[in-house]
């Protein structure tokens, strides 16, 4: 039985997509620092360089709990996740063999061990997951996506928004997604993401509204002058270029939601209105289940405080027995509570007796409550609002 067992973990359980080694002289990004440092630098303070289970402490213990819940080896749901956080990874899926293998103890050392433990992976979304995209099927369905999405680059070979670029390091090959085209690229992961049960938590491909402003625009800044590599291939010289940040700025980052969303109070009868309108190309919260967008209500008399309320626009995930659970295990979710992209939504509070004024306070956290504790998070970023905007309104008392 034992040899049996040996001979399926030496076959090993490299199934699933087609992987491409990356050669040493470019897996990690201190590679490309010498010419790329501007752009190596900008990474670094993205949350592409952080996904990674060290390295960021909501995944990771998201994985721990699907891992768990679902009684599947630690290694498994990595792999399965992997997909997407970490496209390099050098084994695809695992089947029931290394399942089997991994309750015997039987799996250390094997290919899979090796693929998750590797230095290739650990700088989660980095640039030889852009940048050595060759094909991504679009005619594919959308329930295949990172890894089973796209087919590599040879290694060394970086595909990227010019024509005519020269590189003594490397190949450049120029691909529509990289200038023209630039969501397929994003859409190849950020399309939807689905639970171990199948129900899609997130959606951003069908939400998205805006053909004309694409997501670069908005996550990596407009063009602007500049240069791409500080290599003089030009008569000694750099060549100038249009050029965008690589800080992919987006949730984690406070100084983004300052005004991403707009809010305007009125008042109706003995009710006041909270329109929120989102003037973004895909809804907020989006991408990822379990954010929030919370509206703090401040009722005054005066200077003095009446009442203060907080309604929570957040969704909530069940497993079958109705338990609370995370979207990653979810069968069932709570409402649609997301700002629609281009659209808005409109929050009716009725007025307290004796108010004179209400102030209202948006914000977001990027993890409810909930999900902190089922999840037990430490770290104060996943419960911290961040401002997005305030308004004040002065109300007229029919009592
Ligand atoms: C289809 C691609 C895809 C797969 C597969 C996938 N993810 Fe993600 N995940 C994403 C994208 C894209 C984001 C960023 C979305 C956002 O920030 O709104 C993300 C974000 C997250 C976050 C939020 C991280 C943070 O810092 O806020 C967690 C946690 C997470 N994923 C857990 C998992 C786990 C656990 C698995 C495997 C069971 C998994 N993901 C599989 C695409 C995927
Ligand atoms: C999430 C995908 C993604 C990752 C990760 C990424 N890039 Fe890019 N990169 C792009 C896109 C898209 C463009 C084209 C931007 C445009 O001009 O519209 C680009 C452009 C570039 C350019 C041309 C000059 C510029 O700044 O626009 C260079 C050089 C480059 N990337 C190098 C890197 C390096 C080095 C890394 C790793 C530190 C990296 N990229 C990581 C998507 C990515
Ligand atoms: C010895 C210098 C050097 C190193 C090291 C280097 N590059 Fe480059 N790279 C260049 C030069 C030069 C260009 C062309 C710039 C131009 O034409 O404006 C370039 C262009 C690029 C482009 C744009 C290609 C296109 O067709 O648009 C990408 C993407 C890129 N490099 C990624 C990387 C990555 C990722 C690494 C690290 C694994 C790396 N480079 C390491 C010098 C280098
Ligand atoms: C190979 C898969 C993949 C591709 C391609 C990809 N992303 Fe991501 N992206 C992720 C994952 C995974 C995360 C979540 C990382 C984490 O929080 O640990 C993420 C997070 C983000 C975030 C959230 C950052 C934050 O601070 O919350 C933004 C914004 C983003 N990506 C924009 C883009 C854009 C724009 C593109 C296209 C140029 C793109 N991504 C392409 C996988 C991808
Ligand atoms: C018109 C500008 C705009 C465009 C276009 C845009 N975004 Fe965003 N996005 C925002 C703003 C503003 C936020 C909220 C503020 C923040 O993330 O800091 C946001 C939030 C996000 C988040 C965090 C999601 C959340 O609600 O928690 C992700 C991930 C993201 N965008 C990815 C993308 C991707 C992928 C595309 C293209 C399909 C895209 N964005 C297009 C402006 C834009």
């Amino acid at each position: 039985m034992r040899y049996v067992l040996l001979l399926l973990i030496s076959l090993n359980f490299a199934y699933g997509a087609k992987v491409v080694e990356v050669g040493e002289r470019f897996e990690d990004s201190k590679k490309c620092k010498s010419c790329h440092l501007r752009v190596v630098n900008e990474w670094e303070e993205s949350w592409h360089s952080k996904s990674h289970y060290e390295n960021d402490e909501y995944f990771k213990a998201s994985i721990d709990y699907v891992s768990q819940k679902t009684r599947k080896s630690l290694n498994g749901v990595k792999v399965q996740c992997a997909t997407c956080h970490n496209s390099r990874i050098s084994v695809t899926s695992t089947g029931s063999d290394y399942e089997i293998a991994s309750i015997m103890g039987l799996a250390k050392g094997s290919k899979v061990d090796k693929a998750v433990n590797s230095d290739n992976i650990s700088e989660g979304v980095n640039c030889v997951v852009c940048h050595n995209i060759d094909k991504i099927h679009n005619e594919y369905d959308d329930s295949k996506l990172g890894i089973n999405r796209v087919e590599w680059t040879e290694s060394g070979a970086m595909t990227g928004p010019y024509k005519d670029a020269f590189s003594p390091y490397h190949k450049t090959i120029s691909h529509e997604f990289m200038n023209e085209k630039p969501n397929d690229l994003c859409f190849v992961c950020h399309a939807n993401d689905r639970s171990v049960k199948g129900l899609v938590f997130s959606d951003m491909k069908n939400e998205y509204q805006d053909e004309k402003k694409s997501c670069v625009e908005c996550h990596m800044g407009p063009q602007r002058k500049g240069i791409a590599a500080s290599y003089r291939t030009n008569e000694g010289k750099t060549v100038e270029r249009m050029v965008r940040s690589h800080g992919f700025a987006g949730a984690h980052i406070d100084s983004l939601w300052k005004g991403a969303l707009k809010l305007e109070l009125s008042q109706k009868d003995d009710n006041v209105l909270i329109e929120i309108s989102n003037p973004q190309a895909h809804n907020i919260p989006s991408g990822f289940g379990s954010r929030e967008i919370v509206v703090d209500v401040v009722s005054k008399n005066g200077d003095a405080v009446l009442e203060t309320k907080s309604i929570s626009l957040t969704r909530y995930y069940t497993r079958r027995n109705g338990k609370p659970t995370i979207a990653h295990l979810a069968e069932e979710e709570s409402k649609d509570l997301s700002i629609p992209a281009n659209g808005k939504k409109i929050l009716k509070v009725p007025t307290l007796h004796g108010t004179t004024a209400v102030e209202v306070t948006l914000s977001y956290r990027l993890v409810n409550d909930e999900v902190i504790s089922l999840l037990k998070l430490k770290d104060l970023i996943w419960s911290e609002k961040k401002y997005i905007a305030k308004e004040s309104l002065k109300v007229k008392s029919s009592f």
